[in-house]
């Protein structure tokens, strides 16, 4: 056996779907993209979509069309992928780093209300690995200091909080289609929101700044005139190839869904016994979207005290997982332990205690669409087997 942490797994009909666009010739932000984004919509409920080249650039035209400067300060948990940090320091901002609540991975909502200055400008949860961040408390601290909330959905395809899909909660969602995500477009993001303005100044920013789309330009009156320009925008827009694709895959989207949730179904009840094993949080009120099946290693109860043991355990353990022909990785990386962000504002591993035990001591399992029954069972009868 060789099972790789994610594998893409496309059908032919999704294969085939990119054909469409390289023969009729519409290859940057068309009809396919329009498609995609309309889907979209309607399978997460937002208001408006809007396909951008990654989440990381869909979250950067956000805090751009936010009005973003320097000197601010923006909220996000220490836990997350670097991106989350990087559009926010990307702006000369300064990225105010929360712990994590160690049973979710997620932000923890007790603690915002400390980092919140008279320079705060927003908050940035993430929904990480498939799992909503606890939308009200965050909600009601932006209402109470009228702050601004970009969800980093970029792992939220799937998950609900309180019977709504993610990325309609805040001023601003934004999901990624990169490879390791359950709709995948090679790269690619989502951007979703109810503000009409501000979902227009993103739309503009995407193309240039320009007024009005390609795509409205030639259904419009007169498709020979140039659009006006009115921001120094970016170009972060999808081509059609991509649109197609992802259009393509949104028909089977609940399908995905539902065979990614069987597959952590099966580990949660096969992995129940394993004392040792902290599984994905299943909290009533929530669905996972499973982009990823987190776990944390925990022989004996974790704290700052035996984090490096636990964390020489938990690379051994990946070690032979990996020998034995099983892919795993950490989680995602605490982002105050990365160079960049420790050596610039000076932070040490034990300033978030949580994320720091996370970094060290998560251990995510293959788990992907279109995994094999005999895939699941090699790592379900491999993981059990082992004790510490
Ligand atoms: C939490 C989080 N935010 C942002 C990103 C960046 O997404 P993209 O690669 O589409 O820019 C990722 C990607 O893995 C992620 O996991």
């Amino acid at each position: 056996m060789n099972i790789p942490i994610a594998r893409s797994s496309l059908t032919e009909d999704e294969i085939q779907s990119v054909l469409e666009p390289l023969s009729n010739g519409w290859l940057v932000q068309g009809p396919k993209v329009k498609e995609f984004e309309t889907l979209w919509s309607v399978f997460t409920g937002a208001q408006h979509s809007l396909a951008v080249t990654s989440c990381t650039t869909g979250m950067e035209l956000a805090l751009a069309a936010l009005g973003l400067k320097p000197g601010d300060e923006v909220i996000l948990p220490a836990f997350t992928w670097i991106a989350t940090a990087n559009v926010i320091e990307h702006f000369g901002a300064k990225p105010v780093f929360c712990d994590i609540d160690l049973a979710t991975f997620n932000i923890d909502v007790q603690l915002i209300e400390s980092l919140i200055t008279d320079k705060t400008a927003g908050i940035m949860p993430v929904h990480l690995f498939g799992l909503s961040a606890d939308m009200d408390p965050i909600l009601a601290l932006s209402k109470k200091y009228e702050l601004w909330v970009v969800e980093d959905a970029a792992c939220g395809f799937g998950a609900k909080y309180k019977g709504s899909h993610v990325g309609s909660f805040g001023d601003v969602g934004v999901f990624s289609f990169h490879p390791r995500k359950a709709i995948t477009t090679g790269e690619g993001g989502m951007v979703t929101g109810s503000n009409e303005e501000l979902i227009t100044k993103i739309q503009q920013l995407r193309d240039h700044g320009a007024v009005m789309s390609d795509l409205q330009r030639h259904l419009g009156a007169k498709p020979y005139l140039l659009a006006d320009h009115i921001h120094a925008g970016y170009n972060q827009r999808m081509t059609d190839i991509q649109g197609a694709l992802g259009a393509k895959q949104m028909e089977r989207a609940s399908d995905i869904i539902d065979e990614r949730r069987s597959i952590a179904d099966k580990y949660n009840e096969a992995f129940a016994g394993l004392e040792w094993l902290g599984l994905p949080a299943d909290i009533a009120g929530y669905e996972h979207g499973y982009q990823s099946y987190p776990c944390l290693l925990k022989p004996e109860p974790v704290s700052i005290n035996n984090v490096e043991k636990i964390n020489a355990a938990r690379n051994n353990w990946m070690d032979e997982l990996q020998t034995n022909g099983i892919s795993t990785r950490p989680a995602t990386h605490a982002v105050h332990m990365l160079t960049y962000y420790r050596e610039k504002y000076e932070l040490k591993s034990e300033d978030f205690p949580n994320a720091y035990i996370a970094n060290d001591c998560s251990i995510s399992l293959p788990l992907f669409h279109g995994m094999t029954s005999e895939e699941q069972d090699y790592v379900i009868q491999t993981v059990s087997n082992k004790t510490f």
